[in-house]
């Protein structure tokens, strides 16, 4: 009885065997095998061979008509670090169609027919670097497709129908550095959609519909050095769109639909040198459109036909020279005015029509003395002008200051200003305001944050 059962035992280990090695040699029949590397390309595949060994490395399964990934196909196979799944027909990824693969660096899923990523798709793929997407059907990313792929370097999405990028849609991917997203339809950019990837450094998304940038649609990315958005439909750039960009070096904007550059469009980008605006229908610039470029060198608008010349530029370009040293090359053509409802189109920087490149600005101060009444200290008010002067007088531009009487225990004081074209009123007015919150000088005086009052206009009182 004992015997009987032992025989069946070892006939049944040998079934299993048999069975195992056949199936393991199935693979192997219908595709190349090399120690750990199966070679599957080209093999008319309809679906995936199974089993597949567990101890395989590569796998290579390019150019079949493979229609579906059944959940699970790809599981306890330890030691796979490639699997190419590309050129084939896949048409959905579903839930689990690869998890638990630890070893997994590189998921070639491009040119298939995908239309559809379940949002568990991609589980526990901890050493995923390379995950392919592009040159499908998708429509639509999930928020939460991509999370839990710590080591996700490179996405590429590109040449798909995705129409928006939804907040969350790439969170958590410490290693992200290339977004590759050009070729779609994407139309919107939800602001902090791009958020918590401190490795990024490229984000594509070149040929889309995007429509306008609003304000957060790129902030705090640490690490991001270039950022190309041409021939999208923006019409737009609203102030605060690129914030937080401590390393970004250029952003490609050409064949856009731009009208007007608004103040606060482009600020405080520390490292930006390279701007690409040509190809667009920009007409105005407002001053401020460009704050705080401290690396700027090139500035490109050729092709905008209907800019008309103006000041700001040449003014940038004169401040930049005289202030760092530094030359800005600013590219493209303007529309200058030669009367008769005629212009003539005339390099940039070339204009030379405006009669003083420097905007003036009056604020006013008032001050309660709490000291001496104005009227009796005639004089006090004058030599307040001057001590103020002389504390604005490290500011960028030059301030006048007057005394202009008072009322009751009040002295009024007007701040005229005179500064380069490239500031605008609110960042000159900040300036002095911090200069009154700071200077001791002035504090001596007895001008203290609640005895005075700046304003940046007349008011009536
Ligand atoms: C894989 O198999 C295909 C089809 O037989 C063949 O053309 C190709 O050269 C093979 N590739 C490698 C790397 O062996
Ligand atoms: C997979 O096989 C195809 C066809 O032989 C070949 O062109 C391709 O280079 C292979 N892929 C890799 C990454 O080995
Ligand atoms: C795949 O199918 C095509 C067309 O039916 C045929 O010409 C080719 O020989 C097949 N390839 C293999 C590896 O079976
Ligand atoms: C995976 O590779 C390791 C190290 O080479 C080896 O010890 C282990 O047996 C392999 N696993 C399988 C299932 O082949
Ligand atoms: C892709 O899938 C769509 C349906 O989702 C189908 O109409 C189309 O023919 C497929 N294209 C290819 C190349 O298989
Ligand atoms: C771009 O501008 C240049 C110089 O003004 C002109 O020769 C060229 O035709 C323009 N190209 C387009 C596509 O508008
Ligand atoms: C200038 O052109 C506009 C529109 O083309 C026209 O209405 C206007 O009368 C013209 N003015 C002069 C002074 O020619
Ligand atoms: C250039 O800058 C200098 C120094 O700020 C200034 O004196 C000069 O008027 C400026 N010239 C133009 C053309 O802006
Ligand atoms: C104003 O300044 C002048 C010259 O420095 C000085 O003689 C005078 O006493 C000052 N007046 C007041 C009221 O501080
Ligand atoms: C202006 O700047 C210089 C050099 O930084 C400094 O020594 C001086 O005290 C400053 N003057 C005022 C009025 O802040
Ligand atoms: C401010 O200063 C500018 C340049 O000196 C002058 O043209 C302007 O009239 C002044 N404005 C006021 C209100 O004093
Ligand atoms: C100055 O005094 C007037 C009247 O006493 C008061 O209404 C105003 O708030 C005071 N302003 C400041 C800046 O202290």
């Amino acid at each position: 009885m004992f015997h009987q059962l032992k025989s069946t035992f070892v006939l049944v280990l040998f079934l299993r065997l048999f069975l195992e090695s056949r199936a393991a040699l199935d693979i192997c029949i219908k595709c190349s095998c090399q120690g750990n590397r199966i070679n599957c390309s080209s093999r008319n595949l309809t679906s995936v061979p199974r089993p597949i060994p567990p101890n395989i490395e590569y796998l290579n399964l390019t150019f079949n008509h493979i229609n579906e990934i059944k959940p699970g196909t790809f599981q306890n196979l330890p030691n796979l670090t490639t699997l190419y799944l590309n050129n084939n027909d896949i048409k959905e990824l579903k839930a689990g169609s690869f998890q638990n693969l630890p070893s997994l660096g590189g998921l070639y899923l491009h040119e298939n027919n995908i239309s559809e990523i379940h949002v568990e798709a991609f589980q526990k793929l901890p050493n995923l670097v390379d995950l392919y997407l592009n040159n499908n059907d998708i429509k639509e990313l999930k928020a939460g497709s991509f999370q839990n792929l710590p080591s996700l370097r490179t996405l590429t999405t590109y040449s798909n129908h995705i129409n928006e990028i939804k907040p969350g849609t790439f969170q958590n991917l410490p290693n992200l550095r290339y977004l590759v997203s050009h070729k779609n339809d994407i139309k919107e950019i939800h602001a902090g959609a791009f958020q918590n990837l401190p490795s990024l450094r490229e984000i594509l998304l070149y040929d889309n519909d995007i429509k306008e940038l609003k304000a957060g649609s790129f902030e705090n990315l640490p690490n991001l050095r270039v950022l190309v958005l041409h021939e999208n439909d923006i019409k737009e750039i609203h102030a605060g769109a690129f914030q937080n960009l401590p390393r970004l070096d250029a952003i490609y904007l050409h064949y856009n639909d731009i009208k007007e550059l608004k103040a606060g469009s482009f600020q405080n980008l520390p490292s930006l040198t390279t701007l690409v605006l040509a190809y667009n229908d920009i007409r105005k610039i407002e001053s401020g459109a460009f704050q705080n470029l401290p690396s700027l060198t090139d500035l490109d608008l050729k092709n905008n036909t209907g800019m008309m010349c103006g000041c700001y530029l040449p003014a940038l370009v004169n401040y930049t020279k005289t202030t760092f040293n530094r030359k800005v090359t600013v590219r493209g053509q303007c529309q200058a005015d030669v009367g008769n409802n005629q212009t003539k189109s005339i390099p940039i920087l070339e204009y030379s029509e405006c009669k003083s490149w420097t905007n003036s600005f009056v604020f006013y101060l008032i001050f309660n003395s709490t000291l001496k009444k104005f009227n009796e200290y005639k004089s006090s008010g004058v030599n307040i002008s001057r001590a103020i002067e002389h504390e604005l007088s490290n500011l960028t531009g030059t301030f006048e200051v007057a005394y202009c009487g008072s009322e009751n225990n009040s002295g009024v004081f007007t701040i005229n200003c005179t500064v380069s074209l490239i500031f605008t009123k609110d960042q000159i007015f900040k300036q002095v305001s911090e200069t009154f919150k700071t200077s001791q000088t002035l504090r001596d005086l007895g001008l203290q944050q609640g005895n005075t009052e700046l304003f940046d206009e007349m008011a009536v009182w």
